[in-house]
């Protein structure tokens, strides 16, 4: 047999990248030479409220259930988050959270009261999962917890209570109690936030009056290194923004941010598995407002804190689509398939790359309700397409932030154009990662990158793709979607080439 010679394989490597891409002009640079601000763990975090099986089923089961249980914790769902590495858990709420009385959830469970849980289907809910149960569920998995306070319904003491309970080592009737509860040491809980979408859910406030109602909740949430949040704006409500800082950035260290991609309208919003092209891209052209709206909160919070000293938080986002057929609709519960892992690459990117001002975000939601890393039916567990990306992209938590330029084609539908590429880098113990996301889901892009300031030697990379735009992860099935090695990417002459194939999320590191 010929051998074909080291020469004879460098020319053909390349042409064999080239005639595979769809563009062959795609150039990324990398400044290496450069790193910008810690990419906070906390942009990796999650959100589980109490709505419909993300508590009940899909993290708690109780210790008696015949499902594997760590003192009531699915013993599936706590292994695949751990190997997640979540860094931060957002509870009880969501809109839940203004209604919650946290003194209902702790002490005997035989006699905590059960309530209605009135935004989330009207089923009862029992507080069999409370303020320890979370707290030990956090414990459990690594992660750090991030209470949500009862503005619109609660009162100050209350709130305040619920902090001392929690946090405080002193004694005190609170912490008494506590300790009467089980748990002798306090908790370390930085993570606060007064009310959750106080312009909705969580009192249909205006921003002056919240401003006001903020500073007085804030005046009171005291805890060693406390991390005070306010409830922000709904997507491109710049003028809450505005007042917020302008009347109670003194008193706050984040400040928080909604956005869902919902494909249609808030009506009929599309389903999660049943789509075509047309809806693909718009999936993903409402997925990038994310990239305006971060872009100009940040330009409204500089002209009141240039330093950048207070956080955007981007508590939840991701995909709404309509709840799987046959089931509550009260309960948001969709499956996942490949676009929801071009969404959250998209998104996890735009956060990677404004991480000078963006210090934290939460996936709505963690386990079976909306945009989840898991689904789970009784004793079964699927990882979705979404856990896949999540766990691809950990390798930009706490790295540096690279900047980078992107000269990239356009992906078109009809009259409609957008970037072909989305990407963001960061470097962490000598290691620069590029995570990058083809959003055409027909052409392969060629790209080049130039990594300024780094001597590499060697290139590996990971992929998450699949054979249809829809492919999704089911109970009792192969995986469709799954994390893979991409073995696609070269060093040629000092830069690396690489054909990032049609519709996937993909990761290149050097050293
Ligand atoms: O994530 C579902 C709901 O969306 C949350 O409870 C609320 O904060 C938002 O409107």
């Amino acid at each position: 047999m010929r051998k074909t010679s080291r020469i004879g394989i460098l020319l053909i490597i390349p042409f064999i990248l080239l005639s595979i891409s769809g563009n062959s002009q795609n150039k990324v640079i990398v400044h290496a030479d450069q790193p910008g601000s810690k990419i906070d763990k906390a942009i990796y975090g999650q959100f589980a409220e109490h709505l419909g099986h993300c508590i009940y089923g899909g993290i708690y089961v109780g210790e008696k259930s015949d499902i594997p249980n760590i003192n009531g914790f699915r013993s599936d769902v706590v292994s695949a988050l751990k190997a997640l590495k979540v860094p931060l858990v957002r509870w009880p709420g969501g809109c839940f959270a203004d209604t919650y009385h946290w003194k209902d959830g702790i002490g005997p469970k035989a006699d905590r009261s059960s309530i209605i849980n009135v935004h989330w289907g009207g089923v009862t809910e029992d507080n069999s999962f409370g303020t320890h149960e979370f707290l030990n569920f956090c414990e459990l998995i690594g992660a750090d917890p991030y209470i949500c306070l009862n503005v619109g319904s609660g009162t100050v003491q209350e709130a305040a209570d619920w902090i001392e309970y929690v946090t405080s080592s002193n004694e005190s009737p609170m912490t008494k109690l506590r300790k009467k509860n089980g748990r002798e040491k306090p908790w370390k809980v930085k993570y606060w936030s007064a009310g959750n979408e106080t312009w909705g859910c969580g009192g249909n406030m205006r921003p002056e009056f919240y401003a006001d109602l903020y500073r007085q909740y804030a005046s009171y949430m005291r805890a060693p290194e406390i991390y005070k949040i306010a409830s922000g704006a709904n997507a491109d409500d710049y003028k809450w923004m505005d007042v917020l800082m302008r009347e109670a950035r003194g008193m706050m260290n984040g400040i928080s941010l909604h956005y869902y991609t919902v494909p249609q309208d808030w009506n009929k919003k599309g389903s999660a598995t049943q789509f075509d092209e047309t809806m693909w891209f718009t999936t993903l052209q409402k997925t990038l407002k994310m990239e305006e709206l971060v872009t100009k909160h940040a330009e409204v919070m500089d002209k009141y804190d240039p330093d950048k000293k207070v956080g955007l938080l981007v508590d939840e986002w991701g995909n709404w689509f309509d709840v799987e057929p046959g089931t509550n609709p009260g309960f948001l519960f969709q499956q996942n398939t490949l676009r929801d892992a071009l969404v959250a690459g998209i998104n996890l990117n735009i956060f990677n790359n404004h991480a000078d001002r963006v210090r934290m975000s939460n996936i709505a939601q963690m386990i079976n309700v909306l945009q989840s890393v898991i689904l789970t039916k009784d004793k079964e567990m699927v990882l979705t397409p979404t856990y896949y990306v999540f766990k691809m992209y950990n390798v930009h938590q706490d790295a540096k932030m690279l900047p980078l330029e992107i000269k990239c084609g356009k992906y078109t539908s009809g009259t409609n154009s957008i970037d072909a590429i989305n990407a963001s880098a960061s470097v962490k113990d000598g290691v620069v990662s590029i995570t990058l996301c083809n959003l055409d889901p027909v052409n392969a892009q060629y790209v080049s990158f130039d990594i300024q300031g780094l001597k590499f030697a060697n290139v590996t990379g990971k992929i998450v793709t699949a054979n249809k735009i829809n492919a999704f992860n089911d109970f009792g099935k192969k995986e469709e979607v799954s994390l893979a090695d991409f073995k696609d990417a070269i060093i040629n002459k000092g830069l690396v080439e690489a054909s990032i194939p049609a519709k996937s999320v993909v990761l290149i590191q050097l050293k």
